[in-house]
């Protein structure tokens, strides 16, 4: 099979939430919440993005989709003509276009979906807000999408509340896929779930990606999750991210030192085949005044002088696999013992 062409290409994507003090509400610094992030996604791929609580992963999610502003940087986008569009630089209307191609799943699909609609209605919404169907191809529509992700037609009169959870989340996918996008972003999707639920989510979103030739940017703290759906996974620390390389590569062998750690934390299903534990001490840095150099020196065992003075460089080391460290030619790092 060929390599497939890049449907998401991210350079240099900063977001900076300001921080307002006292009465005046005068700038007191910033949240630098996303910081200088590269990567690329290719069309009908999965990429997991990964990595403790506040690292930046929704605040990266949203400024892909333009849900937020991101401050900076380039977001390329391929168009159905082909050619690679900057999300950042469209207006409102071409956005708009743009929004039918990129939707977004949630993490609690109970919050996201209003109580007082019918499922007929929720899935439906997206299609009558940007004039796409009416009448009976509306309702044609909405029932081949409930039908698509394993609910049934009559469902369609029932609201929210009569669903599990794991069936609430299939609504949000059905109403996600009503304008026909080609990329989904979905944000902790599954994380609310029991685990036999979250597995049945996640071989329906598979499902999907192989009969709609969709390609997902897939975000979860939870490494087994992200191991299991992603061809090629993102690992963020504080705003920035570390390393990028497939998910065999990256489990098997990470070249930075916070893969290495975050992978030695996950749970191993063996105890005879209990890795060394690399216990991360210290606390994630604040993303309003984050450490000199790399980031993680506070944390890396490895770390040496020019650690703490200057920051590692994005770069490639192997064939997909890109990484910040100043030691990532060095090190050699332990990957996840299989389980
Ligand atoms: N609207 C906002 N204003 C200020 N800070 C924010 C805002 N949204 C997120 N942050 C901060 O940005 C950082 C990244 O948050 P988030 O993207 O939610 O991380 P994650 O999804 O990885 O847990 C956190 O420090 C968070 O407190
Ligand atoms: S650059 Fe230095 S401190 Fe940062 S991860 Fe690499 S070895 Fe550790
Ligand atoms: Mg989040």
């Amino acid at each position: 099979m060929s390599i497939s062409e890049e449907i998401l290409n991210v350079q240099s994507l900063k977001k900076y939430f300001v921080i307002k003090k006292g009465f005046l509400q005068r700038t007191a610094g910033y949240v630098k919440a996303v910081d200088d992030v590269n990567f690329y996604i290719r069309e009908g791929e999965t990429f997991g993005l990964v990595g403790e609580s506040g690292c930046g992963k929704t605040t990266l999610g949203r400024c892909v989709l333009r849900a937020i502003e991101p401050s900076e940087g380039v977001t390329l986008f391929r168009d159905r003509d082909g050619k690679m569009k900057d999300l950042n630089g469209l207006d409102s209307k071409e956005l708009r276009r743009f929004r039918r191609d990129i939707q977004l799943i949630f993490q609690d699909p109970y919050s996201s979906l209003n109580p007082r609609m019918t499922v007929e209605n929720i899935v439906g919404e997206p299609l009558v807000c940007n004039g796409m169907a009416s009448g009976e191809a509306l309702r044609e529509r909405v029932k081949e999408l409930v039908e698509m992700v394993g609910l049934s037609s009559r469902h369609l009169e029932r609201y929210p509340h009569a669903f599990s959870g794991g069936q609430r989340q299939r609504i949000g996918i059905a109403r996600a896929l009503a304008t026909n996008p080609r990329f989904i972003v979905c944000d902790e999707a599954v994380s609310a779930l029991d685990v036999s639920v979250q597995a049945q989510i996640l071989n329906l979103l598979r499902d999907l990606q192989k009969r709609l030739g969709l390609s997902y940017l897939f975000i979860s703290h939870d490494l087994g999750v992200i191991q299991h759906i992603s061809d090629r996974v993102g690992v963020m620390y504080v705003g920035r991210m570390v390393e990028t390389a497939k998910t065999d590569d990256l489990f098997k062998q990470p070249k930075h030192p916070y893969t290495e750690a975050l992978l030695s934390a996950k749970p191993i299903p063996d105890p005879r085949k209990k890795a060394a534990r690399i216990v991360l001490s210290g606390e994630v840095a604040n993303p309003a005044n984050p450490p000199s150099g790399c980031y993680f020196h506070p944390r890396c065992q490895y770390a040496q002088d020019v650690c703490r003075k200057k920051k590692p460089e994005w770069r490639e080391v192997g064939p997909d696999h890109f990484v910040a460290c100043h030691l990532a030619d060095e090190l050699t790092l332990q990957g996840a013992v299989k389980s």
